[in-house]
């Protein structure tokens, strides 16, 4: 009896998708340290923290092409990670508490779950800090001379009396460490590079790499939420609010 065509009439191998899913997964998860690398820079104040984050906006073209290329890396990994779980079923039609009874750890177990966490955090974060649709009294609009004050932003976003916020955001980072930790393993298996001796040393760089991304991501708003990073005025002006602001200078950040 001939194996079942696994590929259902696709031209594209399940190789070639797997190695889609891959290259993606570790692009994201590049961004997802820079990102964090980044914004560490919090903890050095408002001065350092506004002008890494008018830096980035400042990148003009390349900034879109970012994240144009953003995008596009997150559609292929969607798309191929949709594709090779209905491969996955076809090749094997097994039920999922069977697979629930095997030795897999809840990362493995829950990659699709915290996906779709992770997915739907970055919409509602984009829309919090990017956009300013929620939670924009929290001073999306804040600005300082030419600049929007992404720093005391931050601060106020995850001020105690926002505690629901910050929760959302650690719930959101467990999910993505998982996720990371489980899939980094997985790439590497993938690739074919976790074997002979290496085989140990790489399956801890998927769960080391969760980790780290989980204590960096976490340790910002918990350090907010318990008054270790507190609002700093400007020594410019002495009140960072719209108040007499340049409304089109407010026009301009929000436009970001
Ligand atoms: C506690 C953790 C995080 C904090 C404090 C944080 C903070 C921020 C801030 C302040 C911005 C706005 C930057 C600006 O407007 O100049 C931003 C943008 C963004 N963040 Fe996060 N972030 C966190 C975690 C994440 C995670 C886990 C992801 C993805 C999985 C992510 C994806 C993004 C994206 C895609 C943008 C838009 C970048 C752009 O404007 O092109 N962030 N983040």
């Amino acid at each position: 009896m001939s194996a079942p065509n696994t590929q259902g009439g696709s031209p594209v191998s399940t190789v070639a998708l797997k190695l889609v899913m891959a290259g993606s997964g570790l692009a994201l998860a590049a961004f997802v340290l820079q990102h964090m690398v980044g914004n560490l820079q919090v903890f050095q104040g408002r001065e350092t923290y506004n002008a890494y984050a008018e830096f980035m906006q400042g990148l003009g073209g390349i900034k879109w092409a970012a994240r144009a290329g953003l995008l596009g890396v997150i559609g292929l990994h969607i798309v191929s990670s949709i594709a090779l779980t209905r491969r996955n079923k076809m090749a094997r039609p097994e039920s999922y508490s069977a697979l629930k009874n095997r030795k897999t750890g809840l990362p493995a177990l829950l990659m699709l779950e915290a996906g779709i966490v992770v997915l739907l955090f970055v919409v509602y974060h984009l829309a919090h800090f990017t956009l300013g649709v929620v939670h924009a009294d929290a001073g999306f609009d804040l600005v300082d001379g030419s600049r929007r004050d992404l720093y005391n932003h931050f601060i106020r976003s995850f001020s105690p009396e926002r505690w629901p916020v910050v929760l959302a955001y650690l719930v959101a980072n467990v999910a993505l460490a998982a996720h990371l930790s489980h899939g980094i393993q997985s790439t590497f298996k993938t690739l074919g590079i976790a074997v002979g001796r290496w085989r140990k040393p790489l399956e801890l760089v998927g769960p080391a790499f969760g980790l780290l991304i989980l204590l960096g991501n976490c340790a910002m708003p918990l350090a907010v939420l318990s008054g270790a990073l507190a609002e700093e005025s400007s020594q410019h002006s002495p009140t960072a609010d719209t108040q007499g602001a340049d409304p089109t200078t407010a026009k301009e950040a929000e436009s970001r």
